[in-house]
């Protein structure tokens, strides 16, 4: 709660937090993903890959963090990172450090430094937040910032500037974070199985043929055809877990099997127990895209819904009520990323790629690509 803010979604229950997914679901919900995000997302992903290019080494995790940071930020809060230094996600870095830390705050401790990191960015935040405030009304909403500054002003969920700041802070980080490290995951997973990425390779290098023109912009349809992409994307999130932790709290004594959950109880879920458990998934620790083919061939199966959000066999956004907002969102820009890269580029790596869950899932030497082009 100190680290997101008293107020923010987290703790919020009911009407309230319905309400507060229902705004989020405006910039990142179906209708928005694909009008617009999907436009946003693949050309960002093709003028970073571009960019990319022919560089002797690109670290994939921070490459890909500031990606979609710009991708994420332009719709929150109309953040250009072209026109400004760039690096406002940077601020987020000695966040991160400290989210799951012991919090003692005392200058020099994770946690500490974590509390500094929410301080600058939400200086930042503040002060956007009041220059729009005091700003007359535009006529187009064209952000997050403007619709939650329209929910205040109309009074009718009681919102506070805080929760709306907290908000924008939380949504800023989960945006970029744990999609980034999906995508570092993936390309990783891939660069190790060459056999996967021939199939995903195949499966993209088709939908580019059936175009009329090979380089036209990814339709909503193309994208929702890219099954095996979609196997390769749960494989990578099953494996990388990169929620280490969920919270809970138990609203009334719960009973499993021959336990009894007080009502009040304080719950730590750890889903990589569930997503490496040999009796759910054979072979847990191997990188097996195929695993969730035979679920979707069949539609009846032993694991998780293949394409949809959660079950008790696959949580890596959550689940029920707290089901991650942002899950189908991060599933096409991963998608998106994939698409980009190969159908117009190879890439070897270079150094690092080494996985860790510490206890989030880390990169300590980071992952160094080389892109070339394909062709
Ligand atoms: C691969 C990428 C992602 C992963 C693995 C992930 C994972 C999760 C998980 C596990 C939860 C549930 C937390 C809990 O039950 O306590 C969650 C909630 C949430 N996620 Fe994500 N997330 C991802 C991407 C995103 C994106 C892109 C956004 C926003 C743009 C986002 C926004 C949120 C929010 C606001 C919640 C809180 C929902 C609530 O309390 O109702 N996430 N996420």
């Amino acid at each position: 709660m100190r680290i997101f803010g008293a107020e923010s979604i987290i703790p919020s229950m009911g009407s309230f937090h319905k309400h507060a997914k229902n705004l989020i679901l405006r910039i990142f919900g179906p209708e928005n993903l694909r009008l617009v995000l999907l436009q946003d997302v693949q050309r960002t992903a093709q003028a970073s890959l571009l960019s990319w290019l022919d560089l002797p080494s690109v670290e994939l995790k921070e490459a890909t963090s500031s990606m979609i940071f710009s991708v994420t930020a332009k719709r929150l809060i109309s953040y250009d990172s072209s026109s400004s230094d760039g690096k406002l996600w940077k601020q987020f870095d000695a966040f991160i450090r400290g989210l799951l830390a012991f919090p003692l705050y005392i200058p020099g401790t994770a946690f500490y430094q974590c509390m500094q990191g929410r301080k600058e960015v939400m200086k930042i935040l503040r002060k956007l937040f009041d220059e729009r405030k005091k700003a007359p009304s535009r006529r187009e909403k064209v952000d997050f910032i403007d619709l939650l500054i329209d929910t205040i002003k109309e009074d009718k969920l009681a919102m506070s500037d805080n929760f709306a700041l907290n908000l924008i802070f939380l949504l800023l980080f989960a945006g970029f974070e744990t999609t980034s490290s999906g995508i570092t995951a993936a390309i990783k997973f891939l660069t190790d199985n060459p056999k996967a990425l021939q199939e995903l390779t195949d499966e993209h290098e088709n939908i580019r043929k059936r175009r009329a023109s090979p380089d036209a912009e990814i339709t909503w349809e193309e994208y929702k055809s890219m099954n095996f992409t979609s196997c390769v994307i749960h494989e990578s999130l099953r494996l990388a877990n990169i929620a280490p932790l969920l919270f809970k709290k138990s609203k009334e004594d719960v009973h499993i099997k021959a336990y009894t959950i007080p009502k009040g109880s304080k719950v730590m879920v750890c889903p990589s127990i569930v997503h490496l458990n040999p009796t759910i998934y054979e072979d847990p620790n191997v990188f097996n895209p195929w695993r969730w083919k035979v679920c979707e061939l069949l539609y009846e199966c032993e694991i998780a819904e293949p394409l949809g959000g959660a079950s008790k066999d696959f949580m890596a956004f959550g689940g029920g009520l707290r089901l991650c907002v942002g899950a189908e969102f991060a599933k096409m820009q991963m998608a998106i990323f994939l698409h980009s890269l190969v159908t117009k580029y190879r890439w070897k790596a270079v150094k690092g790629g080494t996985m860790v869950l510490s206890p989030g899932l880390r990169f300590p030497d980071g992952f160094h690509i080389q892109i070339v082009h394909k062709y």
